[in-house]
């Protein structure tokens, strides 16, 4: 690749925080009730390609996939209710300084807070970033030796202060956000994604699919990718991540029937589907040794 995808990603958003981008915006109808705490800013810088917020109920703890400028998260905060949690993660400092903005202004007129922004990214749950900036900003790294030692201390970060842990969530949601990772962090995100849920809890992903491969040429664009066109997946294998990383009962809620963007022929639309996380399978009673002698 002779470009930095996430660096890419990192400007297009960072300039999509300070400034409505159209050209983001895939439209999406959500129920108004929810829409009228929420301040105009907010609602207007929505990246989002679907409404997964829909498929959220009271008291769940949710995760909210880079969660932008908070809308998703904003909604699902009166879906929860004051004993649910919405945490949401993003790796750009200008989307987390936005979603941050009206976060005490929302809570007072829900009369709770129960919204959570941290940062991070989505391929990699474990690791606190802003953990990570303050521990750089006493470590700088000038040498291979310096290199290893911070490795070291991120393992120990993801370890000793995971971000997301194991089996917390109830329903992880994103909204137009999975195409935007890197191709060889692809397969890590959905294996985040179901470490993080909780037994029989849900992934509920609108993303950008495509109906046939994108071809190299568009991936290298910059442009491209970070437009959430080049990083969306062909339809089939993006269902197949989801089995790879076991997921079950894998359902496709809503799909748009005219594309979004068509680019060189290839047809790119919004998809929304849910999965769920089952209790992984008994191990055959035959092949267990008795309780008293268990090895
Ligand atoms: C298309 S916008 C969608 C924002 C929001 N979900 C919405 O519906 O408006 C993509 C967001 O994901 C964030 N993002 C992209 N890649 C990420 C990654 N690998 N880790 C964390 N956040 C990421 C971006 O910073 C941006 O805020």
């Amino acid at each position: 690749m002779s470009y930095d995808i996430e660096k890419s990603v990192l400007e297009r958003y960072e300039e999509g925080a300070k400034n409505y981008q159209p050209s983001l915006c895939c439209p999406t109808e959500y129920d108004s009730q929810f829409l009228r705490i929420i301040p105009d800013e907010i609602i207007a810088k929505d990246y989002g390609c679907g409404d997964p917020t829909k498929y959220v109920n009271q008291g769940e703890i949710v995760l909210d996939l880079g969660s932008g400028a908070g809308k998703n998260c904003y909604i699902i905060a009166q879906k929860v209710g004051k004993n649910g949690q919405v945490i949401g993660v993003d790796f750009n400092d200008e989307m987390l300084k936005l979603a941050q903005k009206y976060q005490s202004k929302i809570s007072d007129k829900l009369g709770y807070k129960n919204t959570h922004f941290v940062k991070g990214k989505i391929q990699d749950l474990k690791l606190p970033l802003d953990k990570v900036e303050s521990w750089l900003k006493n470590n700088p790294i000038n040498n291979l030796e310096q290199l290893r030692i911070f490795e070291t201390e991120c393992d120990y970060l993801r370890q000793e202060e995971t971000l997301i842990k194991d089996n917390s969530i109830d329903i992880v949601v994103s909204n137009c956000v999975l195409n935007l990772v890197k191709p060889n962090d692809k397969k890590q995100l959905f294996d985040e994604i179901y470490r993080v849920l909780k037994t029989n809890g849900k992934a509920v992903i609108s993303d950008i699919i495509c109906n046939e491969d994108v071809p190299l040429e568009m991936v290298k664009d910059p442009e491209l990718w970070s437009g959430c066109i080049s990083g969306a997946l062909r339809e089939d294998k993006f269902i197949k991540m989801f089995e790879k990383a076991g997921f079950k009962q894998i359902e496709i809620l809503a799909k748009q029937n005219e594309p979004w963007q068509v680019v060189n022929g290839i047809e790119f639309r919004s998809l929304t589907i849910k999965a769920y996380k089952e209790k992984s399978e008994q191990i055959n009673n035959n092949s267990c040794c008795p309780s008293t002698s268990c090895c």
